[in-house]
């Protein structure tokens, strides 16, 4: 049995005047005014709750599916990188994909700063090409198949992109044979169906992904994005199901049904069954909120 933690959205929030101005020049007052606003819904204080969580759970790997900050400051990433350090695993047992704030800003995904900084959580043992996604860690009797739908929107928007050349090369490497032998786990920061209306928050090919998905099939989804847990299905090939499981933000303050939380994913041949843990700001501790099947 393969136990997985995912945690998604964290939005760390680290940043100096000065590095806001040299990032963003005359857009400085558009980031700054993003960042104050998130210092109300996004609370350090909740991240450092679920450190303290999951450094007493036990699990195998922990997933983060993206938006790891703000306004794609390097601050901010090292803010995460500090975290997933304290977390006390190692980095071939955390994956990290990016999410459309991991690209806030075009010359920062130009110059590949998220996937340098986040190199060892990325390492692979396949890739299709040179291009670093998607990539696929084998695990055990699991492998993560991890995407990338981060392009840079700014402030117009949320939206996300798979694009036509990591498509096909997601088909290849979800139909190669290491990676079928095994449990197949997608991780995509935008889910790959419409949970929001509005074509700014959304996957923009996202009937593509489900295409390939209903050829190739999966035997997880896994993204974050709307900071809400969602609970859906995508058909797969031959009539089956391919579960699509959404988790909130790990540092939401809302009330219960949004309030930062993580999920682990217990995975073995036979099935997969889910518990989401939320942070109870009565006690200050996560408590299990939910148990669910996902089926075999
Ligand atoms: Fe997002």
């Amino acid at each position: 049995m393969f136990r997985l933690a995912h945690v998604s959205d964290p939005h760390f929030q680290c940043f100096r005047l000065g590095s806001v101005r040299e990032l963003f020049g005359k857009r400085a007052i558009g980031a700054l005014n993003l960042l104050v606003r998130r210092r109300f819904k996004h609370r350090m204080e909740l991240l450092q709750a679920m450190l303290q969580d999951l450094r007493g759970r036990t699990f195998d790997h922990l997933a983060l599916t993206g938006d790891l900050c703000n306004v794609a400051l390097e601050s901010e990433w090292q803010a995460a990188l500090r975290w997933i350090a304290a977390t006390g695993r190692a980095p071939e047992q955390v994956t990290v994909i990016p999410g459309n704030h991991d690209a806030y800003v075009p010359e920062v995904v130009e110059r590949g700063s998220f996937e340098r900084l986040f190199a060892a959580y990325q390492t692979a043992e396949l890739r299709a090409g040179e291009a670093i996604y998607p990539f696929v860690r084998l695990r055990g009797e699991v492998a993560l198949v991890c995407v990338s739908t981060a392009v840079p929107t700014g402030d117009l928007g949320a939206w996300g992109r798979v694009g036509e050349a990591q498509l096909a090369r997601l088909a290849t490497l979800l139909a190669a044979a290491e990676v079928k032998a095994r449990r197949r786990i997608v991780l995509i920061h935008h889910p790959p169906q419409i949970n929001r209306h509005g074509e700014d928050l959304n996957l923009r090919d996202r009937q593509a992904v489900q295409a390939l998905l209903a050829r190739t099939g999966a035997d997880l989804v896994l993204h974050g994005h709307d900071h809400r847990d969602f609970w859906k299905e995508l058909p797969g090939p031959g009539g089956s199901r391919i579960p699509v499981v959404g988790v909130g933000s790990a540092s939401y303050r809302g009330g219960p049904d949004r309030r930062s939380r993580y999920r682990i994913f217990d995975i073995d041949a036979a099935a997969i069954s889910a518990v989401t843990y939320v942070h109870d700001a009565a006690t200050g501790t996560y408590v299990e909120q939910d148990r669910r099947w996902l089926g075999g």
